[in-house]
């Protein structure tokens, strides 16, 4: 059995009011003075490696990974985002390769690419290839001795299997990278988040940094979405951010970043 890994109790129903609908601890929905957005500007930002999983498929994994390349970009860092393994259509490999203005090869974004829409492993077994760990990691080190900061998105959930014995959390460790767990805000997410997070190492579940994403347009957010991010936060001790509903068009231009969404990526980045 893995270790549990909360010991907190439940929020209250008044620490979840002060919470104001889950916005007290979430910049990206907290209201800010002018000071306050001046500040974006003047905190450095630590020059790392970030790996951005999920607690599923299909949970915001390229939209939190696209918004980091371009907020580190745009802050004057020069940023690469890979997602080096995988499968079934290339999009987010695209999408990448616009976050960075073209400033890397489609092909060096995403070395490990195969046609079936199925686990990477199985897929590459289909065209009669191997995709190995240590070669993964080679391309990631060069990558990030290229770059001053690496962000890789792994491919499904944290313990899909990518390649001959390993999946992301394999790539993850070996790298040392400060693990993002995307995770859709609706009902079921914490769960899902805790099973994530025990399945993280101990050093790495600590600098863990949780995102519960807005995957679709909602008039009003549900009762589950408004207490997940304070629920969460008692429960596993993590650092836990929101991102909105972004629109359809979420590859942003730099410049058209708002101000509550760069804050949110300070947060998560730091
Ligand atoms: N905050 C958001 N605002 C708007 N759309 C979002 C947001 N988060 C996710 N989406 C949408 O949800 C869908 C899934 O997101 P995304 O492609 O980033 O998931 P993923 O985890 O990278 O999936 P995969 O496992 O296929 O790599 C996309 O259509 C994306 O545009
Ligand atoms: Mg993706």
């Amino acid at each position: 059995m893995p270790p549990r890994i909360f010991a907190g109790r439940l929020p209250t129903a008044s620490e979840f009011a002060q919470h104001d609908n889950g916005a007290a601890k979430n910049p990206a929905a907290a209201e800010e003075s002018p000071r306050q957005k001046n500040r974006i500007q003047a905190i450095a930002l630590p020059l790392k490696t970030y790996f951005v999983t999920g607690t599923d498929t299909g949970v915001g994994k390229t939209v939190l990974t696209v918004l980091l390349a371009r907020f580190l970009r745009g802050r004057g860092i020069a940023a690469a985002a890979i997602k080096p393994v995988s499968s079934g259509r290339r999009g987010d490999a695209r999408q990448l390769f616009r976050a960075m203005d073209g400033a890397l090869p489609l092909d060096d974004i995403n070395p490990w690419h195969f046609g079936a829409p199925l686990a990477p492993a199985l897929a590459a077994r289909l065209e009669g290839k191997k995709i190995l760990l240590g070669d993964v990691l080679a391309h990631c080190r060069r990558m990030r001795k290229r770059f001053d900061a690496l962000v890789v998105e792994g491919a499904g959930g944290l313990l899909s299997p990518l390649g001959e014995d390993f999946d992301s959390r394999d790539i993850l460790t070996a790298l040392r990278a400060t693990p993002i767990i995307a995770a859709p805000n609706r009902l079921g997410t914490v769960n899902a988040v805790l099973l994530t997070l025990e399945a993280l190492p101990q050093s790495l579940r600590r600098k863990a940094k949780i995102v519960t994403m807005q995957t679709e347009p909602q008039k009003r957010p549900t009762s589950a979405a408004r207490s997940n991010p304070a629920l969460l936060e008692q429960l596993c001790g993590a650092e836990v951010f929101t991102l909105p509903w972004l629109g359809r068009k979420i590859v942003y231009p730099s410049g058209r970043m708002g101000s509550r969404v760069r804050r949110t990526l300070q947060g998560i980045l730091q």
